[in-house]
C-alpha cells in the first residue's frame, strides 16, 4: 500500500474544490445570522441557533437527512446545517438572517531550518523571546501525531492559565497525550460526513490524531522540541527542532484522509472558531479555499474576527506556481507566505568508468555503494533513450542512462523500476523527482553533463559505472534561497491592490516530524519507514513564519497582528547567499516581489525593525469600504450590521503595489498615504532612501520623520510616476534609514 500513500501525502496541497453533495434533498449551509436579533430569552447563542433550526422544519416537508453541525460565534455570526431548499427558503425570511454559502470543500497545499534563519542560542530573537515562552500556536491542520519526539515536553513551561483549551478524546487518541508542549488536540470532521463523506477507521483516525502526517510536520516545524539526530534516512542528519522550540502547540484537525480527500469550509470555521475561543495567540493554516471574494470566503472572514481579536494569521500561498495570479488567502488581514528553497542540497555521487565524476540530487534512502556496474544507455532508439520504454533483458541488473524527455521524470523512475534496472541516471534541466520516488538508487543531473555522459555511453564498448554513492548532505548550497518553483506567485487575484505573497520562508525539503507507523516509501520489496522526513509546500513555509511570529510577539505582548506582520515585512533578507537578488528557482532569472513579496524572513531584524506600518480593525474596514461591496457583503465580511465608512481607503501596508493599467489613460502618477510608528529608540531621525529602476520615480514627502518619543507616529505621502511606454513588471525598494542602523524596508511595485 505504501507508495501511492505516501505520494498523496506528500502532494497535498489543500485547495477547495466543489464537491457534488450526496443528497439531492438537503445541502449543507453557512448561514450568518445578525445576532443583535438574538431574542433575550436564549441563555446563549448556540441554543438560539439550535432553536432556529429545529423550529424550521414544521412547514416542510420531512427529509431525517437534516442535521445541525456547528453553532459559530467567533469566526462569524451563524451556524452550519444540512438543510432541505424549503427549510431555507424558510430561514432566509428571517429577519436575523444574513446571507447563505452553499458548502465548499478543499484539499491540502503540501532541521537545520532554524540555523538557515540565522537563529542561533548566543544572541538575536531566540533567547530574547526564551525561545517563544508563554505563546501558543494553533496549527488548523490534519490532527497531530502526539508521541513523536518533536512534541515531548522536557524543559516546557507550565500551560499558562488563561488557556482554555482542551485535548479531546476519541479513536487512538487519550487526553493524557497531552501534555505541556501539546497542550490542545481537537477534531473537527461533521462537515464532511454530513456531505457523505466516510472518515471512519478505514481512511482516518476519529480524533485529533494524525492519519495523514502532514498537520504533524507543519506542527514540528512552527514549534517542536528539540530532538537529537533526527534525519530522513540519513540526509538532513541534525537537531529537529521547531522555530520557536518553547511555544506551545494545539492542533485543530479540520482536514480528513478520505477516498475523496477533502475538507469542508463548515469544518474549517469550526476548529477555527474553537482556536479563536481557547485562547491562541497565533494561528498557522496550510490550506486553502477556491479563489472567492472575500465575502464568500471563509478563511478570509475567519481570519478577520481572529485578528480583531490579536491573534496573528499566518497561510500558505499556494502551490499554483509558477503561474502568477495564483495566490491563495491574499486577504490584507492574513499573512500569506511563499515557499523559498534553502542552502542545503542532498546529493549522489557518480563515477563513471573513463573516471569522469559527476555530483547529482538523489535522495535514495540509504547508502548503498554501486561499484562496476554496467551502464545501458538506448541510444540509437529515442524511446528507450529517454526511457519512455525498456527492455527487461536488456537492463536488468545495469544502471540505466534516461535523456531528457516527455515523460515526467517520476514515470521514468518506473519504467526502469519494472524493466529492472539496478540504478539509473536521470538527465534533466528543471524537472524533479520526489523523495519518495527514489525506490532503486537514482541519481537528477542536470542536461549541462549530457554531452560527456552521453559521449562515453555511447561510443564505449564495456561502458560502466565505477561507483554511485548516496546519503550526502551538503550545505552552502548557492544561490539560496530561491522562490520554490511551485510556490504561488502575485498579484493576488482577489485584492490585487495589495502585494502578495507578504513573505518568503523556507519550504522545499523541509525535515520535519511524521507519522511513523506507516510506510514513507518503498524500495525494492520493502516498505520503509521513517519519524522525520523531507517534505516542500507552502505548507512548510507558513509554520517557519507562524513560528517566527510567535518569537516576535513573545519579545512584543502587546503588538497588534499587523504590527507583526509588519516587522517581518520590513526587515527581510533580499539577496541570495551569492550576493544578488533572490531567484526563481524555476527557470533561474531574478525574481520580483510579485514571486518573494518583501523578501525572506529574517527573525533576528524582526524582533527589533524601529518603524512598524499598523493597521486596526478599522483601517480593514475603510479598506473593504473601497472595494464597492454593498451592505449585505460588507455585513457578512464583518459580522455585523454596524460599522461606518472612513475617507481614508488606502490600507496602512507596509507595501506598495501601483496598477498603471488600471487607469485613465492620462494617469502616469499614484499616491499612497501611510502612517508608520517608532517602536525604536526614543529620539529617532529616519530618512528614506528610495532605490528605483530607470522608467519608475518615486517621491516621498516629507522624506525626513523625525520621532522624539517611542509609539509616536509620523504621516508621509509616497508617489509613484512611471514612464508609460516602459514595459513589464519594475519594482524598487523604500527604505526608512535612522542613525541607531534601523533600515525600513518596502517594496514598491508596478505592473
Ligand atoms: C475515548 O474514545 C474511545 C474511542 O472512541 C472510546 O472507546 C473510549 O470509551 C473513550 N473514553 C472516554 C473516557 O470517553
Ligand atoms: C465507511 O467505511 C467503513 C469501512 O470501509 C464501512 O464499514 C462503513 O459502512 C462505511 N460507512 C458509510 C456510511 O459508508
Ligand atoms: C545501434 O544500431 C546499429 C545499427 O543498427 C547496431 O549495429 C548497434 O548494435 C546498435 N547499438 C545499440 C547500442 O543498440
Ligand atoms: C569495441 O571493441 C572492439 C573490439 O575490441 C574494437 O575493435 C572497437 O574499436 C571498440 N569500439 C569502441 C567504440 O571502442
Ligand atoms: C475625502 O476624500 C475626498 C476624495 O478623495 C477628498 O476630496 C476629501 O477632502 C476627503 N475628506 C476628508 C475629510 O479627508
Ligand atoms: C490592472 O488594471 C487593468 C485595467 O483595469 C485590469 O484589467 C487588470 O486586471 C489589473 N491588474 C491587476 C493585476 O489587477
Ligand atoms: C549596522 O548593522 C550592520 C548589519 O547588522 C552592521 O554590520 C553594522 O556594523 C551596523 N552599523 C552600526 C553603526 O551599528
Amino acid at each position: 500500500m505504501g507508495i501511492s500513500w505516501s505520494i498523496f501525502m506528500i502532494k497535498l496541497m489543500l485547495m477547495l474544490t466543489g464537491l457534488t453533495t450526496a443528497s439531492l434533498h438537503s445541502q449543507t449551509y453557512i448561514i450568518h445570522m445578525d445576532h443583535s436579533q438574538k431574542p433575550d430569552h436564549f441563555y446563549n447563542h448556540e441554543s438560539w441557533h439550535q432553536h432556529t433550526f429545529k423550529s424550521l422544519s414544521s412547514g416542510c416537508p420531512h427529509d431525517d437527512k437534516q442535521a445541525f453541525l456547528y453553532s459559530y460565534t467567533h469566526v462569524m455570526h451563524g451556524f452550519s446545517a444540512k438543510l432541505t431548499s424549503c427549510q431555507l427558503t424558510e430561514l432566509e425570511k428571517s429577519p436575523a438572517h444574513v446571507t447563505t454559502y452553499k458548502e465548499t470543500f478543499g484539499k491540502m497545499f503540501t532541521t537545520h531550518t532554524p540555523k538557515f534563519l540565522g537563529l542561533n542560542r548566543g544572541s538575536g530573537i531566540w533567547p530574547t523571546a526564551s525561545y517563544g515562552k508563554d505563546v501558543i500556536i494553533g496549527i488548523i491542520d490534519t490532527g497531530i501525531w502526539p508521541e513523536s519526539e518533536s512534541f515531548n515536553d522536557k524543559g516546557m513551561p507550565e500551560v499558562p492559565s488563561r488557556w482554555k483549551g482542551k485535548c479531546e478524546n476519541g479513536t487512538a487518541f487519550s487526553p493524557s497525550l497531552c501534555n505541556n508542549k501539546l497542550i490542545g488536540a481537537r477534531s473537527f470532521g461533521k462537515g464532511l460526513q454530513a456531505a457523505g463523506v466516510n472518515i471512519s477507521a478505514e481512511y482516518d483516525f476519529e480524533s485529533a490524531r494524525d492519519w495523514m502526517g502532514h498537520g504533524t510536520h507543519t506542527s514540528s516545524t512552527a514549534g517542536g522540541n528539540y530532538v537529537y539526530g533526527a534525519s530522513h534516512f540519513g540526509y538532513a542528519k541534525g537537531v529537529a527542532k521547531g522555530v520557536a522550540p518553547r511555544a506551545h502547540l494545539a492542533m485543530y484537525k479540520v482536514l480528513w484522509s478520505s477516498d475523496t480527500d477533502e475538507s469542508a469550509a463548515t469544518d474549517i470555521l469550526a476548529g477555527m472558531d474553537q482556536a479563536i475561543s481557547d485562547g491562541v495567540d497565533i494561528m498557522s493554516l496550510s490550506i486553502g479555499l477556491d479563489h472567492t471574494p472575500l465575502f464568500e470566503d471563509v478563511i478570509a472572514i475567519a481570519s478577520l474576527s481572529a485578528i480583531e481579536k490579536g491573534i496573528v494569521v499566518v497561510c500558505a500561498a499556494g502551490n499554483d506556481g509558477p503561474a502568477s495570479s495564483t495566490i491563495y488567502n491574499g486577504a490584507p488581514w492574513i499573512m500569506t507566505v511563499g515557499a523559498g528553497t534553502m542552502d542545503r542540497s542532498y546529493i549522489a555521487t557518480l563515477e563513471l568508468g573513463n573516471g569522469m565524476n559527476f555530483e547529482g540530487i538523489s535522495y535514495f534512502p540509504t547508502s548503498v555503494l554501486i561499484t562496476d556496474t554496467p551502464l545501458y544507455y538506448g541510444s540509437n532508439d529515442t524511446k528507450k533513450a529517454g526511457c519512455l520504454f525498456l527492455i527487461p533483458s536488456e537492463v536488468k541488473g545495469k544502471v540505466v542512462l534516461c535523456d531528457e524527455s516527455n515523460l515526467d521524470l517520476n514515470e521514468q523512475m518506473s519504467v526502469a523500476v519494472s524493466a529492472g534496472a539496478y540504478g539509473a541516471i536521470f538527465l534533466s534541466e528543471s524537472l524533479f523527482l520526489d523523495p519518495e520516488d527514489y525506490s532503486i538508487p537514482g541519481i537528477l543531473l542536470h542536461t549541462r553533463y549530457a554531452k560527456e555522459i552521453k559521449e562515453y555511453a555511447r561510443n564505449g564498448n564495456n561502458t560502466i559505472v565505477k561507483s554511485m554513492r548516496f546519503v550526502i548532505t551538503k550545505t552552502g548550497t548557492r544561490p539560496a534561497p530561491q522562490v520554490a518553483y511551485f510556490s504561488s506567485r502575485g498579484p493576488d487575484p482577489i485584492t490585487p491592490n495589495v502585494l502578495k505573497p507578504d513573505i518568503l520562508a523556507p519550504g522545499v525539503d523541509v525535515l520535519g516530524a511524521v507519522r511513523p507507523d506507516v510506510p514513507f516509501m518503498e524500495a525494492g520489496d520493502y516498505d520503509l519507514l521513517t519519524d522525520y522526513a523531507l517534505y516542500s509546500g507552502t505548507s512548510m513555509a507558513a509554520p517557519h513564519v507562524a513560528g517566527v511570529a510567535a518569537l516576535v510577539k513573545a519579545v512584543h505582548r502587546d503588538w497588534s497582528p499587523a504590527a507583526v506582520r509588519s516587522a517581518m515585512i520590513t526587515t527581510t533578507i533580499k539577496t541570495d547567499n551569492v550576493g544578488g537578488t533572490i531567484r526563481d528557482q524555476w527557470n533561474g532569472v531574478v525574481a520580483t516581489p510579485l514571486e518573494f513579496g518583501a523578501g525572506h524572513v529574517n527573525p533576528n531584524r524582526a524582533m527589533d525593525p524601529g518603524l512598524i506600518y499598523d493597521i486596526g480593525p478599522q483601517d480593514y474596514i475603510n479598506f473593504l469600504c473601497g472595494l464597492g461591496y454593498t451592505a449585505k457583503q460588507m455585513s457578512t465580511v464583518l459580522r455585523t450590521s454596524q460599522w461606518s465608512c472612513e475617507n481614508r481607503t488606502d490600507l496602512n501596508y507596509p507595501s506598495f503595489i501601483a496598477n498603471f493599467s488600471n487607469q485613465a489613460t492620462s494617469q502616469s502618477e499614484m499616491h499612497f498615504t501611510r502612517t508608520v510608528k517608532n517602536v525604536g529608540d526614543d529620539a529617532s531621525t529616519y530618512r528614506a532612501v528610495i532605490k528605483v529602476p530607470t522608467g519608475m520615480t518615486v517621491n516621498v514627502e516629507p522624506d525626513t520623520l523625525r520621532f522624539t518619543d517611542k509609539y509616536q507616529e509620523q504621516n508621509f505621502v509616497l508617489s509613484v510616476q512611471i514612464d508609460k511606454h516602459s514595459p513589464s513588471v519594475k519594482y524598487g525598494y523604500l527604505e526608512w534609514i535612522d542613525e541607531h542602523n534601523h533600515t525600513v524596508s518596502s517594496p514598491i511595485v508596478v505592473i
